[in-house]
């Protein structure tokens, strides 16, 4: 390792001063597609999916992959042929779903505002359950239901008000957000659905936010809502299925989540082994699996701060603007005498906004223009956040494996920018 230089994705490593991705010298990489672009690695999504698999093998469960992390169909069909699911939160993502070959029964679906047409949409592909979010929503999916004769599955999500150690935005479980059902009114909110002749309230579920490091709030979260299942129970309500969410943080720093397996173990204690599990990791999958590669433009320099201006920004990866989030970034050429002409430098792109950064104070080595610059762990909330704001093209993405690499989607042209316009 470089002096001052640190990694945190697993299959990134410096060979001869060069930076690979799994086998793939990234620079050979970026000659083929330019910048910026987003770079996976398939077998990180295999080891991160079977983590969840092996945390999850005495027990009769359904991984669902959080697929607003990153839908690219690529990425659903390695998870199809591992044999899980999704999770997904739009019809839009049920469309994906299907596109990419993933069997309706592995799918779930929840959402504070899911559409009459989504319900439709849904129904008529016979999803394996609908995570209902209120009774507005229980009423509209009974009448859809009734329209097709069908009796669909249903569970409670569940706010369970807990407390969690992450960003406030992505923040579900705590007492007044709009998710879920109050875990106080769930008895009464059963009571209110089993009278719904097409609805078969047989689930509970619960997501309690995004990126927690810590095996606490997951616990809480278990224990409250496991204990409604007796209090069910006694109503002549039988719960079947128990859906955990998803939210496992991942490592973007100095962060030491659990794995998978320890997350699990402290769980499933309190949870019959007659219960499926359903869990809805997204970040967990694809998070370290991703970076996106982006080239310096420009060097600036205000008062006694350096800027690097690059090729990538808030339009590809919105994490640091929206949540203030920490994404390491390195060069992907170093050199030996790295340490003594390293400056800290704000780097940022082309928007024409104050938030648009990736990084600030990062310490690097005095970089040319042309060089290029890894964001480490861009793999979750990266692509599927991004936008054409300033009309700015999405970038490309690619697949690597081993020694192999692959383009799964094509870089936006400008005229992709006016496609849809009608004048
Ligand atoms: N299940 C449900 C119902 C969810 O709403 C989410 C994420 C997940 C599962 C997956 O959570 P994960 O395992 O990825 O933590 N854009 C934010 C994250 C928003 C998460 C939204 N819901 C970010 O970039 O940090």
């Amino acid at each position: 390792m470089k002096k001052g230089i640190f990694l945190v994705t697993e299959k990134l490593h410096y060979k001869d001063n060069k930076l690979f991705f799994e086998n793939i010298d990234l620079k050979t990489l970026v000659k083929t597609y330019k910048t910026p672009v987003y770079v996976y690695s398939k077998n990180q999504i295999i080891e991160n999916y079977k983590n969840y698999d092996s945390a999850l093998k005495d027990r009769a469960y359904l991984i669902c992959y959080a697929m607003k992390a990153n839908s690219n169909r690529e990425i659903l069909k390695i998870i199809n042929g591992l044999g899980g699911g999704v999770d997904i939160t739009s019809g839009g993502e049920l469309y994906r779903a299907l596109n990419a070959g993933i069997k309706p029964e592995k799918i779930v679906y929840a959402g504070v505002g899911k559409s009459e047409q989504e319900i439709i949409y849904a129904i008529k592909n016979k999803i394996l359950i609908f995570n209902i979010e209120s009774k507005e929503e229980a009423i509209l999916i009974n009448k859809v239901a009734g329209r097709y004769n069908k009796k669909v599955l249903v569970a409670v999500r569940v706010n369970p008000h807990v407390q969690t150690n992450t960003h406030s935005h992505i923040s579900t479980g705590e007492e007044g957000t709009k998710f879920g059902i109050p875990i106080n009114e769930v008895i009464d909110f059963f009571k209110f659905l089993s009278i719904q002749k097409y609805l078969d309230a047989k689930g509970l579920h619960f997501h309690i936010g995004s990126q927690i490091t810590q095996i606490n709030p997951f616990l809480a979260a278990t224990k409250k809502v496991v204990s409604l299942i007796p209090k069910l129970r006694q109503i002549g309500i039988k719960i079947k299925y128990l859906d955990i969410g998803g939210g496992l943080g991942i490592k973007y720093k100095t962060e030491e989540p659990p794995t998978p397996v320890k997350l699990m173990k402290n769980l499933l204690k309190f949870v019959s082994k007659d219960l499926i599990i359903i869990c809805e990791p997204g970040r967990y999958i694809i998070g370290n699996s991703g970076i996106l590669v982006t080239k310096v433009l420009y060097h600036k320099t205000v008062g006694n701060k350096n800027f690097l201006i690059v090729d990538a920004s808030m339009t590809d990866l919105i994490r640091p603007a929206f949540y203030g989030a920490y994404h390491n970034i390195v060069p992907i050429q170093v050199t030996d005498c790295f340490g003594e002409n390293m400056d800290y430098y704000d780097i940022v792109g082309p928007v024409c906004e104050t938030s648009d950064f990736l990084g600030k104070k990062r310490l690097l080595p005095n970089l040319e223009n042309g060089d290029y610059l890894v964001v480490e762990c861009a793999g979750a909330y990266g692509f599927s956040m991004s936008s054409n704001y300033n009309s700015r093209p999405k970038s490309a993405e690619i697949m690597v494996s081993e020694n192999k690499f692959y383009k799964i989607r094509d870089r936006e042209k400008y005229s992709d920018l006016v496609r849809k316009e009608i004048c």
